[in-house]
């Protein structure tokens, strides 16, 4: 039995594999409307979530199986004080796979070590989303063809954003990837990240402004700042709008590099890009369903 806690717990031909089956899916949905008949999905979601959740619901209900679950930790016995451990034994008894979001980093491990079913962790703290990564990578072959060769820019709460951390870990694995991380003083990406980095000599480098270096970025990889993660309302107020995506600034970029943001967006993304060819956010929320479709059918070992 096979959990996915980490974007490193698939390898690079693992990978392959799974994007080659979400983009048979993408295009031959009939195919596989049956694939999960009398399988069931629960979503356990002890933070907000529209995107994962959902996408992970959609996913198996298009699969033909069945979800069940919460949305909020507050309609679940997590509010009389049950552990996740005893919670994802019950889980384990009622259904065939589980994807869980949990405020504290680790949670997903937990729950997969006390579980007799496939646990995905679909984000836990600041820490892992490796189901947004796996989104984010799909997204990135399907419209450029290729995972390796790019510069990427990751701009906004570094420090925070855990779709962040997931990717840059899961961008090691391929060649030729420079990152460049644009983020305030404040919000930038963990030291434990910047080792990964320097121990396997992959460049990168840390600015402030995001004009600087547009015109080098073949992705740009934008995020909100994560208000729910910080510690007084002060900081995030000083903070949020430090940096705009605009019409102005998309004139420095190339003519194709891609805007990935793994929603949701508060400010950091005018509305006036959404027109932008370049503007590829709304179609990787829509990878994200096949991607979690081909997931679901490769740990419950129906492919
Ligand atoms: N990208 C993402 O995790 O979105 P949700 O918080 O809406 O699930």
């Amino acid at each position: 039995m096979r959990h996915l806690i980490t974007p490193l717990d698939f390898t690079v031909e693992e990978l392959e594999k799974l994007f080659d089956l979400a983009n048979d899916i993408e295009n031959n949905k009939a195919k596989y409307a049956h694939a999960c008949d009398g399988k069931i999905l629960a979503t356990c979601f002890y933070e907000p979530s529209t995107r994962t959740r959902l996408s992970f619901e959609s996913a198996m209900l298009q699969l033909g199986g069945h979800v069940l679950g919460f949305s909020d930790a507050g309609s679940s016995s997590a509010a009389k004080g049950e552990s996740v451990s005893d919670t994802i034994r019950m889980i384990s008894a009622y259904t065939d796979i589980c994807a869980m979001r949990h405020p504290k980093e680790g949670s997903a491990m937990v729950a997969s070590q006390a579980a007799s079913i496939p646990v995905i962790n679909a984000g836990d703290g600041g820490h892992q989303h490796p189901t947004q990564t796996l989104t984010d990578l799909l997204t990135i072959r399907s419209l450029k063809g290729r995972l390796n060769n790019f510069t990427i820019g990751l701009c906004g709460d570094l420090k925070f954003g855990r779709t962040v951390h997931s990717l840059i870990k899961a961008l090691t694995r391929y060649d030729n990837i420079k990152f460049v991380f644009v983020s305030p003083e404040e919000l930038k990406v963990p030291d434990y990240i910047i080792e990964i980095l320097k121990e396997k000599n992959i460049p990168f480098e840390e600015v402030i402004r995001l004009e600087d270096v547009m015109p080098t970025l073949d992705l740009l990889y934008m995020t909100r700042v994560q208000r729910e993660r910080f510690f007084n309302e002060e900081d995030y107020i000083r903070l949020k709008d430090f940096y705009v995506l605009d019409k102005a600034k998309m004139t420095l970029a190339k003519d194709d590099m891609l805007v990935l943001h793994p929603l949701p967006r508060v400010n950091e993304i005018s509305v006036e890009i959404d027109q932008d060819p370049r503007a590829a956010y709304f179609r990787q929320g829509q990878y994200g369903v096949y991607v979690r479709m081909a997931l679901i059918l490769t740990l419950l070992e129906l492919v």
